[in-house]
């Protein structure tokens, strides 16, 4: 009889050569190459077919690669009309959940997938793989414009991946340092190990349901405020503070009702996570393109992440990836609800590669449980209930 862990916290639940953490040292590496030389040297295209693959592709791989995705950018009509029916107020993760699931409907191709045993067509899972990364920002983009009840720009296949989403997000012509930014923004967020909503990608994947489902099942697991949505909640937070002379008395209220600090805390890292580090750092190189290094709200999250260290670094909570990127985003002038979303865009990298993964060794997830429910006993008639 197995001990039941609660949140399966050190639980190996795969085996897995995608990516790797050093929680303590504070390291990730995809396929081996620390995140940090991934964000200052590859591209987000590069970085993809690197976790796809498994390794750093050829020129003419990678240029393949790209044409693909390019190629596979629009979305039929019928996805903008089905999208132009939801609620404006409706919150992007919903939007991309639902959207990417109706994708099945519309470019179904399961066929690989309908027997018995895992599909192990590469060129099928490359296929699908290509249609949801290369139509993901189209759609995050274009729920921009049509919930202010505009029509979106086509997506244009001239443009690298994070130029053109920049430039559907905007509508206007990506500037180069934004674009570049947006790129490592991507490229941090793309893998990180089995994390909850890659668990719950596998767990769909091993019932061989179709890269759709798989990846709305993860996009709805990422949206809790737990995991991805605790981007979104992190500018809400610094926006309620207000100003850094008022953090430490929000800090230890929060502290003292036993509340979360959002963007705080891993549960791999027990140092600063590696990517908050990054992020941070390019909050200064959009200031600078501003023409200033004043943000109110960064001047905050540096004093939240002071008092924070004081308070919560013997428990070994440090800043996350969501800590920084909210104020990023913000400073680059996108909607506090669409940073999830934009970190699904990025993750679809990391989720495909899973599948594939999962694909390649797939035996039904089917775990057991610990029984602490009532012992056998007779059915009551409803007249002699009490
Ligand atoms: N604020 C305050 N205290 C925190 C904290 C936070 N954000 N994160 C963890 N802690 C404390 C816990 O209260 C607990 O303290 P205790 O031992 O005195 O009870 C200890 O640190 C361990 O935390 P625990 O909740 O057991 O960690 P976990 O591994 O189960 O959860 C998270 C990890 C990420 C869910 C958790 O840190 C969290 O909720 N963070 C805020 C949400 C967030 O930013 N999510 C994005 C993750 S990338």
């Amino acid at each position: 009889m197995s001990e039941y862990l609660p949140g399966l916290a050190g639980v190996p639940a795969t085996q897995s050569n995608i990516s790797d953490i050093d929680g303590e040292k504070g390291i990730l590496f995809y396929r081996g190459y620390p995140i940090e030389q991934l964000a200052e040297k590859s591209t987000f295209e590069e970085t993809t077919l690197l976790l796809l693959d498994g390794e750093l592709p050829t020129a003419q791989a990678l240029d393949d690669f790209d044409q693909r995705i390019r190629q596979n950018r629009k979305t039929q009509f019928h996805i903008r009309d089905l999208m132009k029916t939801f609620p404006p107020s409706g919150h992007p993760m919903d939007m991309l959940q639902t959207s990417v699931a109706s994708l099945g409907m519309f470019y179904p191709g399961n066929e690989c997938l309908t027997g018995a045993d895992a599909c192990g067509d590469l060129d099928y899972i490359h296929n699908m793989s290509v249609k949801i990364i290369a139509r993901m920002p189209t759609m995050v983009a274009m729920w921009e414009y049509l919930r202010h009840g505009y029509e979106a720009p086509e997506p244009r296949n001239d443009l690298s991946y994070a130029e053109n989403f920049l430039y559907m997000f905007t509508g206007k012509e990506p500037d180069p340092l934004m674009s570049r930014i947006m790129d490592v923004c991507l490229i941090l967020h793309a893998e990180h190990t089995i994390n909850a909503s890659t668990f719950s990608l596998l767990v769909t994947a091993s019932t061989l349901a179709s890269p759709y489902n798989v990846i709305a099942a993860a996009i709805g697991t990422l949206s809790g405020p737990l995991h991805g949505g605790a981007n979104q909640k992190v500018l809400e937070m610094l926006e309620e503070i207000g100003s850094p002379e008022k953090a430490e008395a929000y800090i230890d209220k929060k502290l003292a009702n036993k509340e979360k600090i959002w963007g705080m805390g891993h549960r791999e890292y027990k140092t600063k996570d590696p990517r908050a580090k990054f992020l941070e750092n390019l909050v200064d190189k959009v200031l600078e393109s501003k023409g200033t290094n004043q943000s109110s709200l960064l001047e905050t999250a540096k004093e939240v992440e002071r008092i924070c260290e004081d308070r919560l670094a013997h428990k070994g909570v440090y800043p996350n990836v969501d800590f920084y990127s909210g104020t990023l985003y913000h400073e680059m002038g996108i909607p506090a609800d669409q940073f999830t979303a934009i970190f699904a865009v990025a993750r679809s990298a990391g989720w495909l590669a899973h599948w594939r993964e999962q694909l390649g060794d797939n035996r039904i997830f089917r775990p057991t449980q610990v029984y602490a429910g009532e012992p056998e006993r007779p059915y009551v008639p409803i007249e002699l209930r009490k």
